[in-house]
């Protein structure tokens, strides 16, 4: 916020100025954690790659010395378990790193002009199967069926399903469970696209976290999805929001 004093007509004015920073702090923080992961990975790769390498050349070594081994049986196979682990999370960490590369691969979009409608078209073909056997209803809400956008059709799809996908996870355990695609223009003619859900709701402890990248709560999550919905609105120059209710569910909300 700012303000000023000024003089006209011989009538004092005071003029105050609010502008809004969130966007600027948003794409701080993200460049933030995209360059301490890019540290990270380059010198995880640099020094797991080697290690892995060696855990293969030390195991070939221990095979051909096997022979001269043979009064120590357990013995061998101790060294050869431990190798195989060296060079087993070596090479989980190594695709680890490799992931985060991938994600930080989209620089540039292809933008075009898209219906909503056929954004949330496809969507739904894609999706149907999967809600129909897990008997969640799927409601899309688009009144004004010539809603556009202009945006890059594959990233943005790519959002979509994410948001979805994690939708799904969400409402697992509900009892009528349920998700809205909607799509809209705001106030200030921003073209906002809505996913909602009646699940487990996002607790409020870990609000802040939920776009980090890797950051999940599901034993076999990535933590990816979000901050690569991030990522992209943020190409787009639009923003993401999130709003949820423990035990009532969360509304994800696109803004562009
Ligand atoms: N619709 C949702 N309802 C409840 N929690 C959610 C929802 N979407 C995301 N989350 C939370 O945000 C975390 C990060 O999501 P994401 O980046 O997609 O990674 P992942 O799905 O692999 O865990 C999830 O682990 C979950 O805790
Ligand atoms: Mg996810």
């Amino acid at each position: 916020m700012s303000a000023t004093s000024f003089q006209t007509d011989g009538k004092k004015y005071k003029l105050i100025a609010f502008q809004n920073v969130d966007e600027a702090l948003d794409e701080t923080e993200s460049k933030a954690w995209q360059k301490l992961l890019s540290v990270m990975t380059h010198e995880i790769m640099n020094s797991v790659a080697p290690i892995s390498s060696l855990a293969d050349t030390l195991k070939n070594r221990l095979q051909q010395s096997a022979p001269l081994l043979k009064h120590h049986p357990g013995a061998v196979d101790d060294l050869e378990l431990g190798i195989e682990t060296i060079k087993r999370r070596s090479e989980g960490l190594l695709k680890f790193a490799e992931t985060y590369r991938n994600l930080n691969k989209i620089t540039t979009l292809n933008l075009t002009k898209v219906y909503v409608r056929d954004l949330f078209e496809n969507l739904h073909r894609l999706m149907q199967p999967t809600l129909e056997q897990k008997e969640i209803e799927l409601e899309i809400i688009l009144k004004d069926p010539d809603l556009m956008l202009e945006a890059d059709t594959n990233l943005v799809e790519q959002v979509l399903i994410n948001l979805v996908v994690n939708a799904i996870e969400a409402v697992k355990s509900t009892n009528q469970p349920r998700i809205i695609l909607a799509g809209y223009q705001s106030g200030n003619s921003k073209t906002i696209i809505k996913v909602a859900d009646n699940g487990l709701g996002i607790p409020a402890e870990i609000m802040d976290k939920i776009f980090i990248p890797f950051f999940s709560t599901k034993k076999h999550g990535s933590g990816i999805g979000l901050s690569l919905c991030k990522q992209i609105m943020m190409l787009h120059r639009g923003n993401i929001q999130v709003q949820s209710a423990t035990s009532e569910g969360t509304v994800f909300m696109l803004l562009f």
